[in-house]
C-alpha cells in the first residue's frame, strides 16, 4: 500500500475537514470548532467536533478522531488507498496508483469495473426504452403510471429486454472479463454446461445511485402481474442493501434545507413524490430501514417522517426500528396513509398539498404505539393495564434516561395512572438486565493512558496546539523519561515532523502506525487548549521539568531500595522490588 507522501498531503491540504465532514453530519459552529451528532455512535447530544483550524474531527463521546482521509475512510468503510482515491478525485488530483498493495489494488480495481459496468449497462437500459421497438411498451407502461419524461432522464429509468443474452452479448461486446460480469450480478452463470444468461428481463430498469452519483446496482420491474414484481441487484462489493437509499444521491440537499426526510418503501412511491416536489424523499428497497440508512439519514435530516401504506406494516416497521430511533437521537414520526392508498397512488390522486397537510399529523413513533395499544386493549381498568405493558418494553429500551422519564410522564398522563408505577414497571425492566447503560457516551474504551502521569499527554497536547516548543521538547529529552510507551512513541514521531504549524496536526497523524493512535493524537489535539501562547514556552518548560523530576525520584527511591535489598542479601525483597518497577513500567504502558 503505497501513495506516496506529497500526494497525500496535497490531497489534505485540498481538503476542508468541514466540507468532508459537513457531506455527512449537520455541523454548527460554536467557538472554534464545529459541532453534530456522531456519525460514529449512538447518542443524543453532538459530542462530534470538527476544528477546522486544525483540520481534525475528535467524538468526546466514542474517540473517533482523525483528519479529512480517516473520516472518510471511517465513514465510507474504504481502506486508506480507496479513501485517497475517493479525495483526490473531489479535488481533482491524480493519484498513481502503481505501488498499491496487490490484494488492495485489486479491490478497488474490481469496484471501479463495476462501478464502469453499471454505467455502461445504465445507458444501454436506458437506449432500449427510448429506441428499441420493445422499448414501446415500457414507455406507454411508464406514462400509464404518469412518470414524467423529465424524470425519466434524470433517474435514467431503462429497459431490459425480453432475452436471455442481451447484457451478457453487450458486455462480452465491451471486453469486460468474465470475473467482473459475474461480479456486477448482472448476468449469472447458467447452471448447465458454461456461460450466462441476464439477470433482468423484460423489466423497467431503475438504476441505484449511491451518494457519489456513482451507478451501485438496479432494481427491475416487470409490467404486468408476473413474479417476483420486483427484482433488484444482489449484494455486491459496490452494493449493499442496508446502507443503500434509493434517491439520496438527489433528495440529499433537499433534506439539508427542509431538515426532514421522508422515507417511502418503492421506487414508484420515489419518483412520484419528487416529481410532485416533495423531493425530500428517499425510498428502501426491499430491506426494513437498518440502523445504518438511519446514521446516513442523520447526516442530512435530523427529523424523519416514515410513511406507510398500511397500519399492520408501520406497527410492525414502528416496533422493529423504535430502539434505533431513539437512540440515534432523531425525531421519528409515523404517516399511515388511508386505506388502499401507498404515497405513489395517493399523491397522484390528491396531489402534494394533501399529502403535505397529512404529513404534518404524523404522530411520533411512542405515540403511535401507544394509540396503536389503546386501540387494541381499550381504556378499561384491565384494557389500561395492559396498555402499559405492552408500552414497559419500549420505555425500557430507551437509553436516555431524561427522555425515558418524559415518555413515562406521558404515558402515566394518557392512561391516568401515577407516574410512579409506571416508572416502577419501567425499573424493573430496565434491572432485568435488558439495557445496561445509560448511553453509549458513558462508557469509554479503556485508554490506558487515562491512567498514566496525565503530564506526558499534556505536554503532547502542548506540542501539538504550538509545535513552536517542540525544540524544546527534543532538547530536554523529556520523552526518554515518559513512562508511557505509547505516548512516548507519538511524541517522538511528532519531534521527527516538519514543525510548519499549518497542517502539523495533519502531518503528525499521516505519521502514526494505527488507527488507534490517530484517534489519540486527535484527541490529544483537541484537549487542553492554552489561552495564552505567549506563556506557552513558561508553560512546557515546567511540565517537561516536572515529568523528569517524578520520574528520576521514583526510580532512583526503587533503585536504592533494590540496592539496599542487595546489601543485605533480601532476595525476596530484591524480587519484590523489581517486580514492582516493573509492573510500575505496565501500568503506565497499558500493556
Ligand atoms: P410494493 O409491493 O409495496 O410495491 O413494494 P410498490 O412499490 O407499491 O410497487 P408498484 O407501485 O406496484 O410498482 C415496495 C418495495 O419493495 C420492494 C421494491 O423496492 C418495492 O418498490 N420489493 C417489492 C421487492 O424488492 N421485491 C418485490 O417482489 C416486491
Ligand atoms: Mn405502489
Amino acid at each position: 500500500m503505497f501513495i506516496p507522501e506529497e500526494k497525500i498531503s496535497e490531497i489534505l491540504h485540498a481538503a476542508d475537514i468541514v466540507d468532508i465532514v459537513s457531506e455527512s453530519v449537520i455541523l454548527k459552529k460554536s467557538g472554534q470548532n464545529y459541532f453534530g451528532l456522531c456519525p460514529f455512535h449512538s447518542e443524543k447530544t453532538p459530542s462530534f467536533s470538527v476544528n477546522p483550524g486544525k483540520q481534525i474531527f475528535h467524538c468526546f463521546g466514542c474517540g473517533a478522531g482523525g483528519n479529512s482521509l480517516s473520516f472518510v475512510m471511517k465513514y465510507h468503510g474504504l481502506a486508506f488507498p480507496e479513501a485517497a482515491k475517493m479525495l483526490a478525485r473531489k479535488y481533482n488530483i491524480t493519484v498513481d496508483t502503481r505501488h498499491l498493495d496487490p490484494a488492495v489494488k485489486k479491490h478497488q480495481d474490481l469496484k471501479e469495473t463495476l462501478f464502469r459496468i453499471n454505467r455502461k449497462v445504465m445507458a444501454h437500459y436506458h437506449q432500449h426504452l427510448h429506441k428499441d421497438p420493445a422499448g414501446q411498451a415500457a414507455r406507454q407502461y411508464l406514462d400509464h403510471r404518469h412518470i414524467t419524461p423529465a424524470v425519466m432522464e434524470e433517474f435514467h429509468l431503462g429497459f431490459a429486454l425480453d432475452q436471455w443474452d442481451d447484457v451478457v452479448g453487450f458486455l462480452k461486446k465491451a471486453r469486460v472479463s468474465r470475473k467482473a460480469a459475474e461480479n456486477s450480478g448482472l448476468v449469472l452463470p447458467r447452471k448447465t454446461g458454461s456461460g450466462f444468461y441476464d439477470r433482468f428481463r423484460n423489466r423497467i430498469m431503475f438504476p441505484i445511485f449511491d451518494i457519489n452519483m456513482q451507478v451501485a446496482g438496479f432494481g427491475g420491474r416487470v409490467m404486468d402481474d408476473a413474479m417476483p414484481k420486483y427484482m433488484n441487484s444482489p449484494e455486491t462489493p459496490v452494493y449493499s442493501k442496508t446502507r443503500i437509499l434509493y434517491g439520496l444521491h438527489a433528495a440529499k440537499t433537499h433534506c439539508r434545507t427542509t431538515g426532514i426526510v421522508h422515507i417511502v418503501e418503492g421506487y414508484f412511491d420515489f419518483l412520484t413524490l419528487y416529481q410532485h416536489g416533495i423531493t425530500n424523499t428517499v425510498a428502501t428497497l426491499g430491506t426494513a430501514l437498518t440502523p445504518e440508512h438511519v446514521r446516513i439519514l442523520k447526516g442530512y435530516a435530523p427529523a424523519m417522517i416514515l410513511v406507510f401504506d398500511s397500519d399492520a406494516a408501520g406497527i410492525a416497521a414502528a416496533k422493529r426500528s423504535i430502539k434505533t430511533f431513539v437512540n440515534e437521537g432523531v425525531e421519528t414520526r409515523i404517516l399511515i396513509l388511508p386505506k388502499g392508498e401507498d404515497p405513489d397512488t395517493f399523491v397522484m390522486k390528491n396531489g402534494a398539498a394533501a399529502f403535505q397537510k397529512l404529513a404534518e399529523t404524523a404522530r411520533s413513533v411512542m405515540a403511535f404505539l401507544r394509540e396503536v395499544a389503546i386501540e387494541a386493549h381499550g381504556m378499561s381498568v384491565s384494557g389500561r393495564a395492559k396498555v402499559l405493558a405492552d408500552m414497559v418494553p419500549y420505555l425500557g429500551d430507551i437509553h436516555d434516561s431524561a427522555l425515558r422519564s418524559l415518555h413515562v410522564r406521558d404515558l402515566a398522563e394518557t392512561l391516568g395512572i401515577d407516574e410512579t408505577a409506571v416508572l416502577e414497571k419501567v425499573k424493573q425492566q430496565v434491572v432485568q438486565g435488558r439495557h445496561p447503560r445509560d448511553t453509549v457516551s458513558d462508557t469509554h474504551p479503556a485508554d490506558p493512558e487515562r491512567s498514566s502521569d496525565p503530564r506526558e499527554r499534556q505536554l503532547l497536547s502542548l506540542m501539538l496546539h504550538s509545535p513552536d516548543i517542540i525544540g524544546q521538547v527534543r532538547d530536554s529529552g523529556v520523552l526518554d523519561h515518559f513512562y508511557s510507551e505509547r505516548l512516548c512513541r507519538i511524541g517522538r514521531i511528532m519531534v521527527q515532523a516538519d514543525p510548519d504549524p499549518d497542517f502539523f496536526v495533519t502531518r503528525v497523524m499521516g505519521g502514526m502506525a494505527s488507527d488507534e493512535d490517530r484517534e489519540l493524537v486527535a484527541a490529544l489535539a483537541m484537549s487542553g487548549g492554552v489561552d495564552d501562547n505567549d506563556s506557552l514556552p513558561a508553560a512546557a518548560a515546567a511540565v517537561i521539568q516536572r515529568i523528569i523530576r517524578i520520574r528520576r525520584k521514583n526510580d532512583s527511591r526503587l533503585t536504592a531500595k533494590i540496592k539496599q535489598a542487595e546489601k543485605s542479601c533480601d532476595t525476596d525483597l530484591m524480587e519484590l522490588l523489581r517486580l514492582k518497577q516493573q509492573e510500575l513500567r505496565q501500568i503506565y504502558n497499558g500493556q
